[in-house]
This record gives structure tokens, sequence and C-alpha cells, in this order.
């Protein structure tokens, strides 16, 4: 028996295929999702195979597929956008002081809409098995469902795609207004060369630029891993298949159209390695500033290289964590002893931003702000009552390690456009150097703002911070 089963593998792969096709015609359905029915207790997949999509297996045609992905999208987009109005006031609220690097105004908050009837105050009273029973968690708290999340794969900001045609999807949009999303293009800092400041000169480094901006700052090795950093390599909606959501057959995306300049453009993806679909969760890109004081990599893997990690995005985020599209796709494996060595050798270069008013403790500097400024009440707060420290203690704020904030307990098991929303599990716990230039916030990017980031954890640690706290210990965080 066992001997047959090997020596047949066309029926193997038949039944892979089949199971596969399946599971995309069911999922079809799910483009109409019912957000009413609560999901079963324990939801599992039909199969782990469901990347196959009809197209790439002969039983659609792509200018069948795009008509019918094009006929769609209107409907999919007015559907997110339906949901982030009724979540948030994404009116474009900036600071008139508090500004990124090269001068973008950072956005102000909460964005989140508080449930008819109560005040921030009284919701952070309540216990969270009653905001839960009450439903009276804010929306805007709940994880944040990918722009067409039965769908998913890598979505780019509409300004980048302005400036780079070749990241635009036929089937879909990015949905969050430009203003809660990083200056683009962001500053690039390098850990070897402070003195020369922004290296970017204000340009996305490209496969064009690269050479011009860094010969005679980097190394050769270096120059080699920045080239790979900004080639293009096939990707799972970004090929040259049938099976691709770009109208003209693609090369593929690079590392640096998400972590532009080293950055993040914020464009949005969904995690590679859980199933089913409905419980894979939104990712905004992280940024890599800093990559090389922390010791743990990606929201939810821990890995424990950036050599691994770069591997793994190559190899497995690409494609969604399916092997088999990935070779129809054109995988590009990646030779760990001189390309993925070069490649993390780059991104271990990239600086935080500079924080003028933090001495070598990672604190500010108490000859440069008085006593009583907002911003050092907001530090003895973040060290203090609100707790901050405990997971995000200086210089680098980030304890390197994964926490699981139970964010579940304020909310029942949900069905949001498509997406699942129920307990996470541990996250790593992000640094928040520079942290003021990376909005959205969380893995999923569902806190548009520092203000919310501050509701949203005063509520999960139970803190009863003041309005005056609250207001101070942003002040802090800007500072950072
Ligand atoms: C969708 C655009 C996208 C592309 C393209 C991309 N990344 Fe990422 N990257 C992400 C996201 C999203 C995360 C966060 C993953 C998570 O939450 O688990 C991430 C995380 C990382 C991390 C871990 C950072 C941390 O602080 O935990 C590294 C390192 C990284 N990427 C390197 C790369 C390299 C190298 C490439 C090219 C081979 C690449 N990325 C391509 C979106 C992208
Ligand atoms: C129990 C540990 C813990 C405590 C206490 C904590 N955090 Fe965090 N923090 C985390 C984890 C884990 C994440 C990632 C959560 C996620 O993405 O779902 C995070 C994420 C964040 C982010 C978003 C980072 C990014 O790049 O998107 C900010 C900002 C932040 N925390 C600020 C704070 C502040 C301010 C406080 C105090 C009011 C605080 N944290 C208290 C563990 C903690």
């Amino acid at each position: 028996m066992r001997h047959s089963r090997i020596r047949n593998p066309r029926l193997w792969l038949a039944g892979i295929v089949g199971a596969g096709l399946a599971l995309v015609l069911a999922g079809q359905s799910l483009t109409q999702p019912n957000n009413d029915a609560p999901p079963p207790k324990r939801e599992v997949g039909k199969t782990s195979y469901d990347q196959i999509s009809p197209v790439l297996i002969g039983k659609q045609t792509f200018a069948d597929m795009m008509a019918k992905d094009k006929a769609g999208k209107a409907e999919v987009m007015a559907r997110q956008k339906a949901l982030l109005e009724e979540r948030y006031d994404l009116a474009r609220k900036v600071s008139k002081r508090t500004k990124m690097t090269r001068g973008k105004p950072v956005p102000v908050g909460p964005t989140a809409r508080l449930p008819a009837g109560v005040t921030w105050q009284e919701l952070a009273k309540m216990s969270p098995e009653d905001i839960r029973d009450k439903g009276l968690f804010p929306k805007g708290y709940l994880p944040l469902p990918h722009p067409n999340h039965p769908v998913g794969g890598m979505v780019f900001p509409q300004h980048q795609i302005k400036q780079f045609k070749r990241l635009e999807r036929f089937d879909l949009d990015f949905d969050l207004p430009e203003h809660f999303l990083p200056e683009f293009p962001p500053a690039m800092f390098l850990t070897t060369r402070p003195d020369l400041g922004d290296v970017s000169q204000g340009k996305v480094v490209t496969i064009e630029n690269f050479q011009d901006l860094f010969q005679g700052i980097l190394n050769a090795k270096d120059l080699e891993g920045m080239r790979l950093l900004v080639t293009q390599f096939p990707q799972q909606q970004f090929n040259a298949t049938h099976d691709r959501k770009t109208e003209i057959a693609s090369q593929g995306v690079a590392c640096f159209d998400c972590h532009v300049n080293g950055h993040t453009s914020s464009a949005t993806h969904l995690v590679g390695d859980i199933r089913p679909q409905s419980h894979r969760r939104r990712i905004d890109t992280v940024s890599l500033r800093g990559v090389n004081v922390q010791r743990i990599f990606g929201s939810q893997r821990a890995m424990k290289s950036v050599e691994d990690f770069t591997e793994f995005e190559q190899l497995a985020a690409y494609f969604d964590g399916d092997p088999l599209t990935a070779i129809a796709k054109g995988i590009n494996f990646l030779n760990r002893s001189t390309q993925v060595h070069f490649m993390a050798e780059v991104q271990d270069l990239l600086d935080f931003p500079p924080a003028p008013n933090l001495g070598l403790d990672g604190k500010l500097n108490p000859k440069k702000l008085s006593a009583d400024s907002p911003e050092m009440r907001g530090q003895a707060l973040f060290f203090g009552k609100a707790k901050c420290a405990m997971c995000h203690p200086a210089p680098y704020y980030t304890d390197n390690s994964m926490h699981n904030l139970r964010v579940e307990r304020f909310y029942k098991p949900q069905r949001i456009n498509g997406m699942v929303a129920t307990a996470q599990g541990p996250i790593k716990t992000f640094t928040l150097r520079g942290i003021k230039e990376s909005p959205p916030y969380l893995h999923d990017g569902r806190l548009l703002t520092l203000e919310d980031v501050v509701e949203f954890f005063n509520l999960i640690l139970e803190t009863q911070l003041t309005q005056a706290e609250k207001r101070d210990l942003v002040a802090f965080l800007d500072q950072l």
C-alpha cells in the first residue's frame, strides 16, 4: 500500500489540487461575509493547500479572473470603507508641533469611535468582562481585517503606487488614508555613518539609484546586500503566472518595496502561517530600523536572527506559507552563506532616527527638559503608573520578548468582513524608538495614532490614567 502511494505521485498531487480547488471555490462565498453569525468554537479549514487557484491549474482564464475581480473591486472597497468609517474618525487631524524626520506631521487622535453613551474614563473603570458582555469595547481596538481578507496578499498604499505603477493590484486598493501612514519616502540612517545624517537624499532607494547613493559609503559586500534588498523577486500576487493580481506580468516585489529605505511604507499583508484564511492576521510592515539591537523577529514567529527572517520572507511569507504554488510562481532560493548574509548585514546597519533629548540611558536628559514639562511627567508615568516599562524598558524600549495581552478578554469572538476576531496569542513587544514615525500601530495597524495606543493600553492594563496623564504620556512617546 505504502509503496503504491509513493509510486503514484500524480494521484497524490491531484488530491491536493482537488482539495485546494474545493476550498478556493468554497472560499468564494466568503467575499460576501456574514458578520452576524458568530464563528464556531473550533474553526478548522478543509485543507492546508488552499493557495492553489483555479487559474493556476487551468480551470479559469486570467482574463476571466481579472474581469471578475475588477467588477467586484468597488464592492470590496466599499465594504472595507464602511468598516473603517464605523470604527474611526478618519478626518485629517495632525500635530502642528510634532513632525517625522523629513517633515510629515504626526497624526493626532484618538480616532477610535467610542460606543454611544460612554466616555473613555467610564470605560476604563469597567472590568474587561463587563466591557465584553455589554459590547462596549471600541470597535477600532478589535483586530483589523485585510482590505479583502478572504483573498489577502500584499497591498501597497496609493501614494507609493503613484510612483511605482508596478505595485498596483487590479482587485483591490490599500484602505487607510495617507495622513495615518509614515512619510514617503522616509529618512534612512546608518549605524556606521551617523555623521552623514539621512543618507537617502530624499529619494526612494531603488535598483536604479542605490549605486549612486551608496558607493563609497558601504563596502562592496554590503552594496551587493543592498542590491538584493532592492531587487524584485516573484511573490504570490506579483509574478508572471496567470494567477497574479497585476495587469501586466510582474518580476515580483523587492524587500524595500515594503521596508522602503529600511523603514516601512505601511504596505500590508496576511501572516503566512495560520489556517484557515479567516484566522490569518493582517500584518502592517514593521520598520527595520534598529533590528541590530533586537533579538526576535516577526510579530508571531519569534525567529532568532535577521538571517532567518530574511530567508523566511522569500521562501514562506512571500508565498503565504505554501511551497507548492511558490515553485510555479518562481520562488527564488537565496544562498545562505553569501546572499542572505549580505542582506542581513545591510539590515543590521539601519539605525533609529536621532532622538536628541535622550541620554545614554535612553531616558530624557534632565538638563534639556524641566522636571515639570509634559515630556518629563510622561516619562515618570511610562516608568510608573502607566506600566509601559514593564515590557518596553529603556534604552531601546523593548524587552525582546513576546507577551499575550489577551485583548480577547474585552470582546466576544466575532466575524468581521471575512476575518474571525478571537484570541490572538503572544505577540512581539515592538521597540518604541522612533515610534512617532511608524503609524499605524500594533501588528495589524488597528491603532491609527499614539493617542489611540495610550487609550488602548489604559484599558488593557486597567491603569485608569487621567486625561492630562494620557496627554503627557503621548508627549513622552513623541520624544523617543
Ligand atoms: C508586504 C511587504 C513586505 C515585503 C516585500 C517584505 N517584508 Fe519584511 N516584513 C513585512 C511585515 C508585514 C513584517 C512583520 C511580520 C510579522 O508581523 O510577523 C516584516 C518583518 C520583517 C522582519 C522582522 C522585523 C522585526 O522587527 O521583527 C525582517 C528582518 C524583514 N521583514 C526583512 C525582510 C526582507 C529581507 C525582505 C525581502 C526578502 C522583506 N522583509 C520583504 C513586510 C514585508
Ligand atoms: C505586558 C507587556 C506590555 C505592556 C505593559 C505595554 N506594552 Fe506596548 N506592546 C506590547 C506588545 C506585546 C505589543 C505588540 C502588540 C500587538 O501588535 O498586537 C506592544 C505594542 C506597542 C506599540 C505599537 C508598536 C508598533 O510598532 O506598532 C506601542 C506604541 C506601545 N506598545 C506602547 C506602549 C505604551 C505607551 C505602554 C504603556 C501605556 C505599553 N505599550 C505597555 C507589550 C506591552
